[in-house]
């Protein structure tokens, strides 16, 4: 089951950071006071939920009725039990998490978070000199219709929706903690990608995901492979990672670096739980696996704070330790809570070390961020099976 959660909305200023967003919860509830209304899943172009060959003359003769009424309900979809149950956060140890497939992702979905990944996506965009996407999109070769996977806040989408104001551009999410208004060629939907029911009935153009290391057991599986069959030809997959490994090109890490420790033992707690983080070097593979070509990859450095001497760096480094200190919580909480068993307060004293080795500018470390971009194919160029690698072209640099 899946479900819109806000489609068209006003194109009038768009708060952000921090707009208003369908999901925010009254702390302590469980229940948003103020969710949208659901909307069935298809409706991307009002399809197909319509009553139209109902009303239609050649069927409308007779129709048939229900022998047992009681049975079964009257709506197919309930908007109000569909948004009640994809809203209805799991609480734990302070944080709240996703309802919707529970469990599947160990990262919180509270104000506090999405104000975090508001501050992220600033933080990328400094990286990337203000850029978006990789992907070769021009306003004279524009894409049409975009999908991005785990779209979180939605703040890349709405972003590029209002680049690409013809596009049609649909995000997805297991939590519905979009903003409200957003340009009206914009849709946010529920729905858990690792599922084999990816039901958008047209192909898309771009497909795009960003950040969602810990989201999946096996990246080519559940996504890679899905989005070259949900890909026009000629189509582009663009993902965009985080390695979460603390990297040092001196001697200034220590080996017992705290957060390099705390993330040693988080990264052992996510695949014990079958959701690795460590997955951004993986993708340029897994897109070769599933048949796309011009396959490239671009690995750039992010400072864990303002130790570079330089002040593009700097800023870029001072941006991403606040990130890192208002994550760290969220990011640590549930996998330690859930796999080694540990109470909050022990978690918090846990991070005390974390937080302050963070900050220390005299530790060189930084980490590594990946944009792996794949083509589909033509028809024409498909001389071998989706999976062979013979068709593909693939590069690897570093900044
Ligand atoms: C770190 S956020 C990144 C959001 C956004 N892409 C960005 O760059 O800001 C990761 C998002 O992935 C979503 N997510 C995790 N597992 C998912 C799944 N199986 N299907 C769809 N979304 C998922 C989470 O709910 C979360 O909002």
């Amino acid at each position: 089951m899946s479900s819109q959660l806000s489609g068209a909305g006003g194109t009038g200023n768009i708060p952000r950071p921090g707009p208003s967003r369908s999901g925010s919860l009254p702390q302590g509830t469980g229940q948003s006071s103020e969710t949208s209304a659901a909307q069935p899943p298809f409706d991307i172009n009002n399809f197909p939920f319509t009553f139209e060959h109902v009303h239609d003359a050649s069927h409308s003769a007779r129709i048939e009725a229900d022998t047992d009424p009681s049975m079964t309900a009257s709506r197919q979809w309930d908007d109000e039990s569909i948004t009640s149950s994809v809203s209805a956060y799991r609480e734990e140890n302070g944080r709240t998490y996703h309802a919707y497939s529970d469990g599947s992702w160990h990262y919180p979905n509270d104000p506090w978070e999405l104000e975090r990944l508001d501050w992220q996506f600033v933080c990328l965009k400094r990286l990337f000199n203000d850029k978006n996407y990789f992907a070769p999109w021009t306003q004279q070769r524009p894409p049409r219709r975009i999908l991005d996977i785990a779209t979180g806040t939605g703040m890349w989408a709405i972003e590029v929706a209002e680049e690409f104001e013809s596009a049609t551009v649909i995000g997805t999410d297991l939590s519905p903690v979009q903003p409200e208004l957003v340009p009206p060629n914009l849709h946010f939907y529920i729905h858990d990608a690792r599922t084999n029911d990816w039901w958008w009935p047209d192909p898309f153009d771009y497909i795009h995901l960003r950040m969602t290391l810990g989201a999946w057991a096996d990246f080519e599986q559940d996504v890679a492979r899905k989005a070259f069959n949900h890909l026009e030809p000629n189509g582009w997959f663009e993902a965009q990672e985080l390695c979460p490994s603390f990297m040092c090109d001196d001697d200034s890490m220590a080996p017992d670096y705290a957060p390099k420790l705390l993330f040693d033992d988080l990264l052992d707690c996510a695949r014990a739980e079958q959701r690795p983080i460590d997955i951004a070097k993986t993708y340029k593979q897994s897109l070769i696996n599933a048949g796309f070509v011009d396959v490239t990859e671009q690995v750039y450095k992010i400072p864990i704070n303002g130790w570079p001497k330089q002040v593009n760096w700097k800023t870029l480094g001072d941006l991403w330790n606040a990130n890192c200190l208002d994550g760290i919580q969220g990011i640590a909480m549930a996998l330690l809570h859930r796999v080694r068993r540990l109470k909050r307060h022990q978690i918090e004293i846990h991070l005390m070390e974390t937080r302050r080795a963070l900050s220390d500018k005299r530790v060189h470390a930084y980490q590594k961020f990946y944009v792996v971009l794949g083509r589909k194919p033509r028809p024409d160029e498909m001389v071998t099976t989706p999976g062979a690698t013979a068709s593909a072209s693939a590069s690897t640099s570093n900044t």
